[in-house]
């Protein structure tokens, strides 16, 4: 009786939030309202978006493009958006469905019976379009080649598994009843069957807390969408390209130790808020270990000669990823001497 009381005081109360918000916070929110009410709208939650929720493309109706031979037209009308290419003679116009990214934004396109990941792409950093993130090499021949990089089989499958929630049953695509964005069930397995028994009253099977994992689990944990560390060293990745992958450049750092939980990516990030951009933030997870006081424990870790705070503003510093439409932070912390090479 108690909990629908709770349910109920909670829908009344929730004028003025997203949709998403809202579904969140009269589910899982009931109980859990912390976690509920900020991560719908983080970039991880916002990390797929139906045309209803598109911003990007309501504010942006007409963004276009040329490349080589091929024009490209991303067009908004009344909510639904076409994705036209054609070659000054042909055209094919498909509609915009699925958009990968909170930010910048690729199209995944149903073509003829194909997936295709779209050629061209939506960045923040200059409002409007351009080459998809790796696809410079692409050289198309023919309208169809235009459109994008094919995507069939694993290639939509693991792109839906990391930006969306239930859409990969079995390593199969089920589009039925998934959710855009990486929700609750995505990190809390049993999250769904803890749910409905929780509101009977029931709490025995509450999802494992992963709030318990070490250091090293946890990057493993984040890296099964970010990469984990043995992925980027068996797949070669090598050059500022992976400065994206955090738990593979977390581990190069002398910092990291797999089993001390203030070097864990839980230590300075919920996964529940949006990430924060201000460096004085962070000072206090340094200093966890890099302080006189913390010292007096192993690991000991050094005080710095030259500075009190903002730390990572200058021993985690901004990589321009390659292409120039993106920085990210370098989670290989460390000295950074002017003009030194990229670590890998
Ligand atoms: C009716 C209240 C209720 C609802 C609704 C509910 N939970 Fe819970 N949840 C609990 C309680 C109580 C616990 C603690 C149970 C225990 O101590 O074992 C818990 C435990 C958890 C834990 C483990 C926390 C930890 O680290 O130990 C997670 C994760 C979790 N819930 C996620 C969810 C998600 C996701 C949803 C929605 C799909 C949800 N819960 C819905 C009451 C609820
Ligand atoms: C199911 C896949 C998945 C898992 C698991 C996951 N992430 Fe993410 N994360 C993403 C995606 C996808 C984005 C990109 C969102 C976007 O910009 O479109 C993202 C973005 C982020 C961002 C925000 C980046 C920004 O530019 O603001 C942070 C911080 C983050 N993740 C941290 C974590 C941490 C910490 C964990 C582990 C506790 C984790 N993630 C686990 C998929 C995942
Ligand atoms: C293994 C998990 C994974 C797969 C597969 C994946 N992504 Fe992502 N994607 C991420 C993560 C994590 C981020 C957050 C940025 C970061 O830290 O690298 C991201 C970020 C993005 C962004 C934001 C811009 C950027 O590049 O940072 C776009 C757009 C995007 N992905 C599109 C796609 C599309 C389209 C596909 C499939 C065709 C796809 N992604 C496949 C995990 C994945
Ligand atoms: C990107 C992965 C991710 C997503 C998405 C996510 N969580 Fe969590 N959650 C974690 C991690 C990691 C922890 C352990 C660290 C912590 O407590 O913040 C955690 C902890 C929790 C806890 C235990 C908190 C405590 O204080 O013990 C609850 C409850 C919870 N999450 C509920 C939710 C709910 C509800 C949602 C959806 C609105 C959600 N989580 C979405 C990764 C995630
Ligand atoms: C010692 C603190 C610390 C740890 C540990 C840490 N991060 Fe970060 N992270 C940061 C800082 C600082 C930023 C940059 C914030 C800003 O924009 O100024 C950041 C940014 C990010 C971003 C946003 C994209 C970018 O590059 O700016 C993602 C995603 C992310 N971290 C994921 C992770 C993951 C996954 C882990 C674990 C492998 C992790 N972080 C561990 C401090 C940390
Ligand atoms: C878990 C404890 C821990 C945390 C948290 C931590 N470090 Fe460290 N760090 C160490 C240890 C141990 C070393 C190796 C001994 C030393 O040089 O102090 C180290 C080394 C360093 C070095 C010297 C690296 C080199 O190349 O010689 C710098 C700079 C540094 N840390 C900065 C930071 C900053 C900035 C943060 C926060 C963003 C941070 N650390 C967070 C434990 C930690
Ligand atoms: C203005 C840039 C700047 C800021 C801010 C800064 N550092 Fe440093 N830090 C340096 C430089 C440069 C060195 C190398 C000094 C040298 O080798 O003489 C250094 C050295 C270090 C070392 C290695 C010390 C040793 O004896 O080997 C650690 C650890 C460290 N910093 C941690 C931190 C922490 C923690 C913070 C925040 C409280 C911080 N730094 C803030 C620039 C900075």
């Amino acid at each position: 009786m108690k909990i629908y009381k709770v349910l109920l005081v909670l829908m009344f109360s929730c004028a003025g939030l997203s949709a998403e918000q809202k579904q969140s916070v009269t589910t899982c929110g009931s109980c859990h309202q912390k976690q509920a009410l900020t991560q719908p709208d983080t970039q991880m939650g916002r990390a797929m978006q139906l045309p209803e929720q598109n911003e990007t493309l309501k504010a942006y109706p007409k963004l276009t493009f040329h490349r080589g031979a091929y024009s490209y037209l991303v067009e908004t009308r009344e909510g639904t958006t076409q994705y036209i290419v054609s070659d000054g003679t042909a055209s094919i116009s498909i509609p915009v469905l699925w958009s990968m990214g909170a930010q910048a934004q690729t199209w995944v396109l149903e073509h003829g019976g194909h997936m295709y990941e779209s050629m061209v792409s939506y960045y923040p950093l200059t409002r409007g379009l351009d080459v998809t993130v790796g696809d410079d090499g692409l050289a198309p021949k023919t309208l169809e080649e235009a459109i994008g990089r094919p995507i069939d089989g694993e290639g939509v499958t693991t792109c839906f598994g990391c930006h969306a929630t239930n859409a990969v049953i079995d390593h199969k695509l089920n589009l039925t009843a998934f959710k855009p964005g990486v929700g609750c069930e995505h990190c809390h397995i049993g999250a769904n069957a803890h749910f409905a028994n929780a509101m009977k009253g029931d709490f025995s099977n509450s999802p494992p807390s992963l709030g318990n994992l070490s250091s090293e689990d946890i990057s493993n944990f984040c890296g099964q969408c970010h990469r984990s560390w043995e992925l980027v060293v068996r797949a070669g990745w090598r050059g500022p390209a992976n400065v994206r992958f955090q738990p593979y450049r977390l581990a190069n750092s002398k910092c990291f130790d797999g089993a001390d939980p203030r070097i864990s990516c839980i230590a300075c990030h919920d996964p529940h808020k949006r990430v924060s951009r201000e460096a004085a933030y962070y000072d206090q997870k340094c200093l966890a270990c890099h302080s006189e006081a913390a010292s007096m424990a192993p690991p000991h870790a050094k005080v710095c000669p030259v500075a009190k705070s903002n730390c990572s503003s200058c021993h985690m510093p901004k990589v321009p990823f390659p292409g120039g439409h993106f920085v990210f932070t370098d989670h290989d912390i460390r000295i950074v001497k002017p003009g030194e090479p990229y670590p890998n």
